[in-house]
């Protein structure tokens, strides 16, 4: 397979017709043989992969390039989110509007071909594949609560049925409710991921004010944790719960690399 045959396979994968903002090929590979796929991938990861006989490195998190400059363009996707779960789209699209307002700022500061022209200069591929694998992740966390959850389901059975998923089970970071009540009811909840990065203040407040009781990010910052406890309190009736960044991300690269492995690649993670 070649790097774009990859990137093809994780766009079928997701079920996306478009290349996401945030996922690119940096460095073209032909014949890939051996791959290594990291979430984060620095220039001694690079080299280690060179020395090591690998033909491409896939990194999860955004390498550089375009993946770098227009990652606020995938936050986007967090109104489509919104939007499923019945926040109206003024709502939602105001909520993407301040997320990129806050993150557009460091993309444009950001040193974008930094790792991309390691690559170059070592002579190795180098890609990322970031939204398809957080959506295929989102689609099978979504489908797994929908498939497993009790009748007038409380928050912390949504948590276990989590929790039993094999990337969680083997996690050393547990599922934690940042906000609200394992005993509060579940309610309306939104899986909100596969869209950049977690929601922040914005997303979470559109879906808290507009009927979702339940927020489920992968991660959030304290700074932004204060500020949604200041307003719907840290044992209120709204909850969040945040499932682990690692562990989370690892749902959606594991589909990827079992269907890289069952077409005759050999992919190290
Ligand atoms: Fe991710
Ligand atoms: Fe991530």
């Amino acid at each position: 397979m070649d790097t774009s045959e990859i990137l093809d396979l994780s766009l079928a994968l997701a079920k996306q017709s478009e290349v996401p903002a945030d996922t690119t090929i940096n460095v073209p590979a032909k014949d890939v043989h051996q791959a290594l796929f990291g979430i984060d991938v620095d220039p001694a990861d690079l080299l280690l992969a060179k020395q090591k006989g690998y033909d491409l490195v896939i990194a999860h998190h955004p390498t550089g390039g375009s993946a770098v400059l227009e990652f606020p363009k995938v936050l986007s996707k967090h109104a489509d989110i919104l939007v499923r779960h019945g926040v109206p789209k003024a709502a939602a699209l105001e909520a993407v509007r301040e997320l990129q307002d806050e993150r557009e700022p460091r993309a444009h500061a950001e040193n974008y071909d930094h790792l991309p022209s390691v690559a170059r200069l070592i002579g190795i591929g180098l890609m990322c594949i970031h939204n398809p694998c957080d959506e295929i992740g989102r689609r099978i966390m979504d489908e797994t609560l929908k498939a497993r959850l009790p009748p007038k389901p409380r928050v912390q059975d949504a948590i276990d049925v989590l929790q039993s998923m094999p990337e969680f089970r083997a996690a050393k970071t547990r599922i934690v409710q940042r906000m609200g009540k394992p005993e509060n009811p579940l309610g309306s909840w939104a899986v909100h991921h596969g869209a950049g990065t977690n929601g922040g203040v914005p997303v979470a407040r559109a879906a808290f004010d507009h009927g979702i009781d339940t927020v489920f990010y992968i991660h959030i910052d304290a700074g932004a944790l204060r500020r949604l406890g200041e307003v719907y309190g840290r044992e209120g009736a709204k909850n969040l719960v945040v499932t682990g960044h690692l562990a989370s991300d690892s749902i959606g690269i594991n589909v990827l690399v079992r269907e890289l492995r069952g077409r005759g690649m050999r992919v190290h993670r």
